[in-house]
């Protein structure tokens, strides 16, 4: 088995400097073109493969991820695990920005993506089991990988998946922490649903870039987002650097 380990990265993770590239493999899929070629690369002495999911220049607004080639792109060539790393706003006191965070829910509030391998020309129907959205043993990786890097993670919590590119309005947000949300970004999903329908094992790294809208003073600005991801992102790295050789 190749065992092989994907990192997706997202906004304020469009490269990996730790990773030593050995080449580039642009990969076409029966559902179009992925966010960018698909960089394979050595990190910490293991071979690894990171993509850009909003693209290498960071053009492709979230809403319009094609999701569905990333991930069957990603299988093709044999990736069995992906580490995917988000920034997210923090809705919950405890998910100040700045903090690193995985994941272990997800509620779903996006629409008309395509979110689903299984339409189409179906000879059954299948329905994924999906209680746990992030794969356990990937999960337990980072978390003992963050403990032993020494670096401050917050183990659980609820990702909830908003449609963008705008960013929430307050009551929106209030509406997210009454379902019982910690996190809110735009990503997560199909991403998450998506590998399991094809049978990758996948786990959520978010880095909180700012408090989600209400929850903090005056406006969210790019500025503010890109200024604690640059710190957060470094905590990432750090990280992987554990994780992966785990
Ligand atoms: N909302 C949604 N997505 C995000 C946010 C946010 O506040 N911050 C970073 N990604």
């Amino acid at each position: 088995m190749s065992d092989l380990l994907a990192i997706i990265g997202g906004t304020g993770l469009t490269s990996l400097e730790t990773l030593e590239i050995t080449r580039k493999e642009m990969v076409s899929t029966p559902y179009g073109e992925p966010s960018g070629p698909i960089t394979h690369g050595v990190l910490a002495g293991h071979p690894v493969v990171f993509l850009a999911r909003h693209g290498y220049g960071h053009t492709i607004p979230p809403h319009q991820i094609n999701y569905r080639a990333n991930l069957w792109a990603l299988k093709h060539i044999g990736v069995e695990r992906i580490i995917a790393v988000a920034a997210v706003g923090g809705i919950t006191a405890r998910m100040g920005p700045g903090v690193l965070a995985f994941p272990d829910q997800i509620i779903d509030y996006t629409y008309s993506r395509h979110n689903t391998f299984f339409e189409g020309d179906l000879t059954h129907v299948t329905h994924i089991d999906f209680t746990w959205p992030y794969d356990a043993g990937l999960r337990e990786k980072l978390i003992a990988g963050a403990r032993a890097a020494g670096l401050q993670a917050i183990e659980d919590g609820t990702y909830a998946a908003t449609q963008g590119p705008r960013l929430e309005t307050a009551a929106e947000v209030l509406r997210l922490e009454r379902d019982g949300c910690d996190v809110v970004g735009m990503t997560g999903m199909p991403e998450a649903a998506l590998a399991r329908e094809l049978g990758i094992a996948y786990a959520s790294c978010a880095v909180v870039a700012n408090w989600a809208a209400g929850k903090g003073e005056g406006e969210i600005t790019m500025e503010q987002i890109d200024q604690c991801l640059k710190l957060g992102m470094e905590q990432v790295r750090t990280l992987l650097r554990v994780v992966i050789p785990m």
